[in-house]
């Protein structure tokens, strides 16, 4: 069962003014698919916030799998992707891709969000947007492959069969 922390990065959440429900509709999406998740937090779009808690979580709590939701638009305290990048060790773009790819057949405003993907030690990170359904939309396209991604990451299985026929 793979390990997973959900963060939410809000200013007014992390206030208490607002109450984000994304980070909790991510994690009872990944609940349901037999994830273990083992953190939850809230935290303000301060850069060395969100790294100081990516790498806690990566390198102390070793935990499998870091989805963050918030702060990946335009706005000047959207920091998210910068933080991310400033932390992973081994760029893996192609999950932000595929979902902002898949994303934009919903939405056009899909290319507002600056979301990027990456490894750290044995700890996979995904950004994903903010609002409700975006995070909603973001995590129901990258379900069906990130268990193969961890098997792989976390030196569970090495080979990558090709399975699906014709794609
Ligand atoms: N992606 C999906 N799948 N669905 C959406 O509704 N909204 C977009 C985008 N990505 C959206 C989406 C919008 S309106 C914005 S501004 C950006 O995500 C950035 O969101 P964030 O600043 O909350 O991270």
């Amino acid at each position: 069962m793979f390990t997973v922390a959900v963060i939410t990065v809000s200013d007014k959440g992390s206030q208490g003014l607002r109450k984000d429900t994304s980070g909790p509709i991510l994690s009872e999406m990944l609940k349901e698919e037999g994830y273990n998740i083992v953190h939850e937090c809230i935290i303000p779009d301060d850069q060395n916030k969100i790294m100081d808690t990516l790498m806690e979580l990566s390198d102390r709590m070793q935990v499998n799998l870091i989805l963050t939701t918030g702060g990946t638009g335009f706005s000047m305290r959207d920091v998210t992707p910068e933080a991310t990048e400033a932390v992973v060790e081994r760029k893996a773009p192609g999950l932000a891709e595929l979902a902002r790819l898949e994303s934009l057949k919903i939405t056009p405003k899909a290319a507002l969000s600056r979301a990027t993907s990456g490894i750290r030690k044995k700890s996979l990170i995904v950004n994903m947007p903010g609002s409700p359904k975006a995070a909603r939309e973001h995590l129901q396209v990258l379900m069906p492959i990130l268990d193969h991604g961890l098997d792989i990451l976390l030196g569970l299985d090495g080979e990558c069969a090709q399975t699906d026929q014709g794609k």
